[in-house]
């Protein structure tokens, strides 16, 4: 049989024919095979596949020759997608993206394709020194031994990944984005988005709420690419660009503050000199607002994202119940948790009455 005719041929629809007596070896294969749909994933992006299939469904071969890939290799890897829920497969055997599938294709609303690429490219490598994070207790350190510097100083002085980090974090943010941007902002007048980035959450939040005023705190070498970001989406007029190290002082007294995956970078001791500064700076009637994942809520999946953080950063995710202690211990009162984007939440809360350090 030809490569091609392997190709165009459907899968086997059969029952298991051996149910697993034994459930135990099943999943520990289901477990150890993940890095394999991790790289299968990247290798379709890198292949062009989700954009070879747009709407279309097609077999093996032709998605074979859309993507330039010898044909017998195609089919293997459309069927591991499949497999992982990425792609579907038609009673005549084409593969078709399935609904999160189409979200890897470049250029549609919320792809995900630069995440995947920044994960695979630049978190991956770092996994195999998950032994020294043990050792140490060093979160960060894996990332550390691959590149020989720390994260945030990496993607600082290497454009090329620089600017896939920030093209990562632009795709997941369009995920919370709508979160952020939908909530009721009718008693607000002015919001501070504090470690804004590029600015793209103000955009979007100002574009839609044209009576907001905001303060974009941030470093002073990320505010020339928000200015650019702010200006194109015609807000600028509206938004005042504030040299800021959030561990001193953040600007004060605006109704609302933004804090959007921040905090997670940071161990305990850090975020709270961040929360004390936000704190000091938010007046009675003022809300903070910290987008953030919270462990263990809705998945557990969480509990990798939490790992895998340890591999890159000095942070780590929090439970409902570290938050609560966290925003505490800055005089901060955790009013609600509502859910984001991607697994999401939006944490609001407002100042404790009595201040940091005070008991009532
Ligand atoms: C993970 S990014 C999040 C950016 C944005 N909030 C978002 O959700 O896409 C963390 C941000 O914190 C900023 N940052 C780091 N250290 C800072 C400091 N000392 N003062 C102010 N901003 C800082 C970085 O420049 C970066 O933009």
């Amino acid at each position: 049989m030809s490569a091609g005719s392997a190709a165009a041929r459907a899968l086997p629809r059969e029952p298991t024919a051996h149910p697993d007596a034994d459930p135990g070896p099943a999943a520990l294969m289901d477990c150890l095979m993940g890095f394999v749909r991790t790289h299968a994933l990247r290798a379709a992006l890198a292949a062009g596949l989700p954009e070879a299939l747009g709407e279309r469904a097609l077999s093996a071969g032709e998605l074979a020759a859309a993507c330039g890939a010898e044909p017998r290799a195609m089919l293997r890897l459309a069927r591991c997608l499949a497999e992982a829920g990425a792609l579907v497969q038609t009673a005549d055997g084409r593969f078709a993206l399935s609904a999160w599938g189409h979200g890897l294709r470049a250029g549609v609303p919320g792809s995900a394709r630069a995440y995947v690429e920044y994960v695979v490219d630049h978190v991956v490598p770092s996994a195999r020194h998950l032994p020294e994070l043990l050792r140490s207790g060093r979160a960060g350190a894996p990332f550390e031994r691959e590149n020989g510097r720390d994260f945030f100083a990496h993607f600082a002085g290497d454009p090329a990944a620089g600017a896939a980090f920030d093209a990562a974090m632009a795709a997941t943010l369009a995920a919370v984005r709508a979160a952020v941007v939908e909530q009721d902002w009718a008693g607000v007048g002015s919001v501070v988005d504090v470690g804004g980035g590029n600015g793209s959450l103000l955009a979007a939040l100002l574009d839609r709420h044209r009576h907001l005023r905001a303060v974009l705190a941030e470093q002073p070498h990320v505010l020339p690419g928000a200015a650019r970001v702010l200006d194109a989406a015609g807000v600028i007029g509206r938004v005042r660009l504030q040299e800021c190290d959030f561990f001193t002082a953040v600007p004060a007294g605006a109704d609302r503050y933004l804090l959007a995956r921040v905090l997670h970078d940071w161990d305990d001791g850090s975020a709270l000199r961040i929360l004390t500064a936000v704190r000091a700076a938010l007046p009675p009637h003022g809300r903070l607002q910290v987008v953030e994942l919270v462990l263990g809520r809705d998945s557990g999946w969480t509990m990798a994202y939490d790992l895998m953080m340890g591999m890159l950063l000095p942070g780590h995710e929090r439970t409902a119940a570290e938050w609560r202690v966290l925003l505490g211990a800055a005089g901060l009162v955790l009013e609600r948790i509502d859910p984001a984007g991607w697994r999401g939440s939006i944490l609001t809360c407002r100042a404790a009455p009595t201040g940091p350090g005070l008991r009532a």
